[in-house]
């Protein structure tokens, strides 16, 4: 049945048509803000690199997240900036790191109820170096050890789910990281929490506001021996397929924008609940253009956050997490 029979404009003619076939939609539950935890009092400290994002001590984070949880977003993923950073990464998985303490917080105050409260699992905002894992250096080569990496990881697990982490989520890409948190968590006691993991994610360009926000950028060297290449789709799915028999709960995919077909690929073959981040340099890039007038924000926004759930992200980390909840409201 061809023109004139067919006619494809007939269902856009107006509003609540549209609205009847529309395929795709977007939730404010669906949506996880991150958040940057760094030391003191009162600080809200704008990342240059970020409009409209903030480094937050603790007792602002828990104002910021009652806002949020107001625009009735799903969760929030955290990071820490440390007071300090060491080669083990002791920030990262002590009992009163800037994490740690932030879960506790968020715990006590009126969100707890409302926000899934997720934990980033990495070293790299820990370490002196800025590798996601201990490094072994001779002469002038230098190695990110895995199996050593690993214990250190658990720990940071085990130590977030006890700071009141409803699901921690490792994002170093080590191999068999998750099994390893999978055990500690377990053998702690720690066996309903949730491990969601960073399966597939891609050495990129566009962590690099990311790294400003959360001063977490390598000293030396770059990711790619450990975060996968860009160009490898197959692998990815290698990657899933190896943390969920580790027993990730779910998987995350990341970045976004660039990375749509590897989100759709995921969906059709993995059965778990799977979120895409749409990561800092996405969130920047189209910043950039908003404050040149060159993009209009609202709907730019909403149809970069559309595109990942149409590819198959059924939960979206995002810098724009409020912002769409506002429109979504
Ligand atoms: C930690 C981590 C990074 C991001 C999330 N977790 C940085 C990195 O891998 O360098 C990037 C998030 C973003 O760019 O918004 N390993």
């Amino acid at each position: 049945m061809e023109f004139p029979i067919t006619r494809m404009r007939r269902l856009r003619r107006n509003e609540p048509l549209r609205a009847m076939v529309r395929e795709t939609h977007l939730d404010p539950s669906a949506l996880i803000l991150p958040l940057f935890l760094c030391p003191g009092e009162g600080v809200r400290r704008p990342v240059e690199s970020m409009p409209g994002v903030f480094n937050f001590s603790i007792d602002e984070a828990v104002k910021e997240a009652e806002t949020a949880a107001a625009f009735g977003i799903g969760g929030l993923l955290l990071f820490g900036l440390p007071e300090t950073k060491d080669e083990q990464a002791t920030g990262a998985w002590a009992d009163d790191g800037i994490v740690q303490r932030g879960l506790r917080a968020l715990k006590g105050s009126s969100v707890a109820k409302k926000l899934v409260l997720i934990a980033d699992v990495c070293l790299c905002e820990y370490t002196s170096h800025g590798h996601c894992g201990i490094v072994k250096q001779t002469g002038d080569e230098y190695e990110i050890e895995n199996d050593a990496t690993l214990e250190l990881l658990a720990r940071a697990g085990v130590s977030l789910a006890r700071a009141g982490a409803d699901v921690v989520a490792p994002s170093d890409m080590m191999d068999g990281r998750v099994a390893a948190i999978r055990d500690e968590l377990d053998e702690e006691g720690f066996e309903q929490t949730p491990i969601l993991s960073y399966a597939a994610k891609f050495a990129s360009a566009f962590y690099g506001p990311f790294r400003e926000a959360a001063n977490s950028a390598p000293h030396f060297g770059d990711r790619r021996s450990y975060q996968m290449d860009g160009a490898n789709l197959r692998e990815a799915m290698r990657e899933i397929e190896l943390d969920l028999e580790e027993g990730a709960d779910m998987i995350l995919m990341k970045p976004a924008m660039p990375y749509l077909d590897v989100i759709r690929a995921a969906q059709e073959r993995f059965d778990v609940p799977i979120g895409a981040y749409q990561v800092s340099g996405e969130y920047s890039m189209l910043q950039a253009a908003f404050g040149r007038g060159w993009l209009e924000p609202q709907r730019a926004m909403m149809e970069t956050l559309l595109s990942i759930r149409r590819a198959g992200a059924g939960f979206i980390v995002t810098y724009f997490a409020q912002e769409a909840a506002k429109v979504l409201e």
